[in-house]
């Protein structure tokens, strides 16, 4: 089906974006090149959102208070960053003022927030996933792993736990234990089948008429190269993947990605934001379903949102409100690559409040239209220096050409910046080339 060029009559909006990380800096910074901008909010933000929007101090988890600032600031428009308002009904609240919000209903919202929920969504909708146990306190455990010794095991708490949810492990104890503590918490928890295969994002904005599937994408989730160490937000990620070759991402729209927003939209309530889907893509190019969240990835939007050359306002607003049929997405032919710098100690604690070397200059002397830098934890102190503020404290980005010219050109950008203690890791986008 060809999409029909959006003829917007300028319409001028005001833009609430809630959130403060580097997919949130991403979004600002979107937003801001859009003709159809008249005033761009974002709360609480961090330093980086500060260069293009108004930085707010309502926090992310108080909806009544944003809903209070949407409200007095005359927005057209809110877009949630992270999946916690959204499950805590932000776009409900939102509703009840008819303002629009890129963002699912909390019903929907659930598809993140619970494991179990979206297991259920997907057998519905017949779409490719592992298929799972429920464990309670009257489930005998050690049968249930010995059912599934042959490969890792997958155990998943049915909570937000910010990553911290799921445990893969071969070591029956280690099983054991998180399967026990899981269930003196929750009440219960899933033991999945293990899926072999590499894992890529596919973005999704949708509302209830249609869906537009942006460039797959690779986010690089453990602390350390090769995939060693513990599991983080995402210390990288780029876009496109050619993993998601053209077989593949067929493959996905017709298994998952359609039958997944007809089912949606045969329920009560629009699906209207964005699915995250993370898939895992096994041997034979089939793709499924490890996941789906409710927002955009962090650090896949600081990817996926500059190979956007249409207006990405529109696309958001679009989305919000029913009319993405209408809007015609164009792509630049570049490859985004981004690293992630975490504070010392991240993701177990992170060492805040250092001095971040160089940003400052780098950012003056050295960003240009294909290299910058996100930020996601920094505030500005008294001097006007930038200091970090939380685990991942900024990512270098670079679009090029190639992906090798992006990674070369984001390595050596990282040269630039110091923080004490921080890390990163060398090896972002290295299996793609
Ligand atoms: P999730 O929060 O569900 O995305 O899980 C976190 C990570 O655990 C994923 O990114 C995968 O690397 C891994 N994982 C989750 N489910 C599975 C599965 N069924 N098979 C293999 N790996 C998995
Ligand atoms: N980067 C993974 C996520 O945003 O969930």
């Amino acid at each position: 089906m060809r999409r029909i060029q959006f003829k917007a009559n300028m319409s001028q909006y005001r833009v609430l974006v809630v959130g403060g990380g580097g997919r949130e800096h991403a979004l600002c910074k979107a937003i801001a090149r859009s003709e159809n901008l008249l005033e761009l909010y974002c709360t609480p933000g961090n330093a980086g959102t500060a260069k293009f929007a108004t930085n707010h101090d309502v926090q992310a988890s108080d909806i009544a208070g944003l809903v209070n600032l949407a409200v007095s600031l005359s927005c057209d428009l809110v877009i949630a960053g992270p999946e916690a308002p959204l499950c805590n009904g932000l776009a409900d609240s939102l509703a009840k003022q008819n303002i629009p919000c890129f963002g699912p209903v909390a019903a929907l919202a659930h598809l993140e927030g619970s494991k179990k929920f979206a297991k259920e969504m997907m057998q519905r909708a017949g779409v490719p996933t592992a298929g799972y146990d429920i464990l309670d306190a009257t489930s005998n455990i050690e049968q249930a792993l010995k059912a599934k010794s042959n490969a890792p095991f997958v155990i998943k708490r049915d909570v937000l736990a910010g990553g911290k949810g799921v445990v893969v492990t071969s070591d029956m104890n280690e099983a054991t234990d998180f399967i026990l503590q899981s269930i003196k918490t929750d009440g219960y928890v899933l033991l999945e089948e293990f899926l072999p295969g590499q894992e890529a994002s596919m973005l999704v904005v949708m509302d209830n008429n249609s869906f537009l599937p942006l460039p797959c994408s690779q986010d690089h989730k453990r602390a350390f190269d090769d995939d060693e160490g513990p599991n983080t937000g995402g210390m990288g990620a780029y876009c496109p993947a050619p993993i998601v070759t053209e077989e593949v991402h067929l493959k996905v729209i017709e298994r998952i990605v359609s039958p997944m927003h007809q089912h949606l939209s045969s329920l009560d309530q629009p699906y209207r934001g964005v699915l995250y889907v993370g898939l895992m893509i096994d041997e034979k190019n089939d793709p499924y379903v490890v996941e789906f969240n409710v927002r955009f990835g962090d650090p896949e939007c600081q990817v996926t949102l500059p190979l956007i050359k249409s207006d990405v306002l529109e696309m958001l607003y679009s989305a919000a409100t029913d009319k993405l049929k209408h809007y015609l997405a164009e792509y630049n032919k570049r490859y985004a690559l981004t690293i992630v710098l975490a504070s010392e100690g991240y993701p177990a604690s992170a060492k805040t409040g250092r001095i971040i070397e160089g940003l400052a200059a780098f950012e003056k002397e050295r960003e240009t239209d294909s290299l910058w830098v996100d930020h996601a934890a920094t505030t500005l102190n008294e001097m006007g220096e930038f200091v970090s503020s939380g685990g991942r404290v900024l990512s270098v980005t670079s679009m090029e050409n190639t992906l090798e010219e992006s990674y070369s050109k984001a390595y050596e950008a990282m040269n630039f910046i110091q923080l004490e203690g921080a890390h990163f890791r060398n090896d972002i986008g290295r299996k793609a080339f």
